[in-house]
């Protein structure tokens, strides 16, 4: 029923947000007080790779994605080295929070990594579901193209991880579709931080989300399930650390602005953790279990344990949970299994 629910005012917003972009459109001059059209360039040819060259993101070189093989001879750019390409999300540029974090957690922890952004900012921008939200296929199609090409340059594809935030994890999933669909490459692993939820769920209604058949490996880490963030399985291995729900231990309770930083904060941690993560492999391990309920209640939650993040391991399947800190650092290392504290269940169980 509320699957329903959704479903008419998804198609309610998608009317009139056409039904803007036709007025605004007919009248340019109003596009602005409508806030939705496109305030910048939307097109394939300014997407751009910045590949980050130094020790830290403050250094980089930005390349045209349809001259991708240049990154090749790029100083500092070595092939036989892992290759991160990290996918921002919506009304996201280079200079937002997550792609610093991110890209420095592998910068300073992973140096023998190739760190790469796919800038897809300016069509990242606009309305929601007018604008973002379609080009995410188009973007993850001429990305798929540009990276075919890399490929057969002499980019390593069993090297290659994709990795991608929100509405970015949608542009990682028809980038990794196209590549294997079109090209027959596989991807060995795409991760997806906490995949953003409005008009891609359920599947193929108006957009097709990412999944685990997009690539060999597909992790995802929920942390605003049923808000921004999907609100079900999702891949190969599905992470729901507290819950995978905001609000996320440390986040505001009450942030009711759509958008802002407190009211994005769930939404985050999902970077945040994985941040963590390249930094300290080892900081999240995680449980399986069908429910967060079940979890809470399992008397041996290290049985069957993995863990979250960078060292993922790829043979696992399904959902696993765990909790975290409220503040940084997040991970509880083995504690996180024991949301009740360890000693209790010691107790308990004598
Ligand atoms: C993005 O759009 C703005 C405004 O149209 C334009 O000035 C800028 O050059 C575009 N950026 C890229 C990378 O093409």
């Amino acid at each position: 029923m509320s699957w329903l629910v959704y479903l008419f005012f998804l198609h309610l917003i998608t009317l009139y947000n056409s039904y803007v972009a036709e007025y605004t459109s007919a009248y340019p001059e109003t596009g602005s007080d409508f806030g939705i059209l496109p305030d910048r360039s939307n097109r394939v040819e300014d997407i751009y790779l910045r590949f980050y060259n130094g020790n830290s993101a403050t250094e980089y070189v930005d390349i045209p994605l349809s001259q991708a093989s240049q990154i090749l001879d790029t100083k500092g750019f070595n092939k036989n080295n892992p290759t991160v390409l990290y996918f921002h999300g919506f009304i996201e540029t280079a200079q937002q929070e997550s792609v610093q974090v991110v890209a420095n957690a592998y910068l300073e922890a992973k140096p023998d990594t190739n760190v790469v952004l796919l800038d897809w900012s300016n069509m990242s921008h606009g309305s929601y579901l007018v604008n973002a939200v379609g080009n995410t296929k188009k973007v993850g199609i001429t990305t798929a193209e540009h990276l075919k090409t890399l490929l057969d340059s002499g980019l390593l594809l069993d090297k290659l991880h994709l990795i991608g935030h929100s509405l970015g994890s949608h542009v990682a999933g028809y980038t990794a579709r196209e590549l294997k669909n079109k090209y027959n490459k596989i991807i060995k692993r795409v991760t997806a931080l906490d995949p953003a939820f409005p008009a891609f769920y359920p599947d193929g209604v108006v957009m097709e989300h990412i999944n685990e058949k997009d690539a060999e490996f597909v992790d995802v880490i929920h942390t605003d399930a049923g808000g921004y963030g999907a609100p079900v399985r999702t891949g190969t291995v599905d992470f729901w650390p507290n819950g995978g729900k905001s609000v996320q231990p440390g986040c505001p309770r009450f942030a009711p602005i759509p958008l802002t930083d407190d009211n994005l904060c769930s939404h985050w941690r999902s970077w945040r953790f994985y941040a963590e993560s390249v930094r300290n492999p080892e900081a999240f391990p995680a449980s399986p279990a069908s429910s967060y309920q079940k979890f809470r209640e399992n008397p041996t939650p290290e049985v069957g344990m993995i863990y979250m993040g960078i060292n993922c391991d790829t043979s696992a399947r399904g959902s696993y949970y765990l909790t975290t800190n409220s503040k940084p650092p997040f991970g509880k290392g083995v504690d996180g299994l024991y949301p009740k504290g360890k000693k209790n269940v010691v107790k308990n169980s004598k």
